[in-house]
């Protein structure tokens, strides 16, 4: 298995394995939000693969202050085997090489259990708020 940055090729796969892990949102095409974090220098999409198959991701960036990750997924057959912790420490090397100092991370409401993985990864209640506005 290998981690490697992905390209547009991959939007397909990519897509498929964030709706399986119920990622996405119909208001929000991931193809978007996957070409942008490609196309932006301070961001990108990093790809798990078993051969030539994705099988996790991780999008990871930053925004010139501190370092953000959306889009973690390990393939659902492929879970507890240690890769999502690869994948995030992937993330963390590649914000530590660009000089970002901390890491933050948003988790829905909704996926409470995903917290414990993060708890277990060493991520800590922030103890923020987070506000949003619509633009459109
Ligand atoms: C979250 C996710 C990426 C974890 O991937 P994974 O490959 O199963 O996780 P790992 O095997 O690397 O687990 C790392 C550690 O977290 C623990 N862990 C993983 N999922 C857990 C859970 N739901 N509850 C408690 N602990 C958990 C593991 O036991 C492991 O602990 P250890 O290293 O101390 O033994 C995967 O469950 C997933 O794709 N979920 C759906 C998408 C999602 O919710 N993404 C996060 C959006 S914020």
């Amino acid at each position: 298995m290998h981690i490697a940055d992905r390209t547009p090729a991959d939007l397909r796969s990519a897509s498929a394995l964030w709706d399986q892990a119920g990622l996405t949102r119909p208001w929000n095409p991931p193809e978007l939000d996957l070409l942008r974090a490609l196309a932006g220098e301070t961001s990108t999409v990093l790809g798990l693969f078993d051969g030539k198959i994705l099988i996790g991701t991780v999008m990871v960036g930053h925004d010139g202050h501190r370092g953000w990750v959306y889009y973690l997924a390990v393939d659902d057959t492929h879970r507890g085997n240690g890769l999502g912790r690869r994948l995030m420490v992937a993330a963390e090397d590649w914000l530590r090489e660009r000089d970002v100092v901390k890491l933050q991370l948003m988790v829905r409401s909704a996926n409470a259990a995903v917290l414990s993985f993060y708890d277990r990864l060493g991520y800590e209640d922030a103890d923020v708020q987070v506000r949003a506005k619509w633009l459109r």
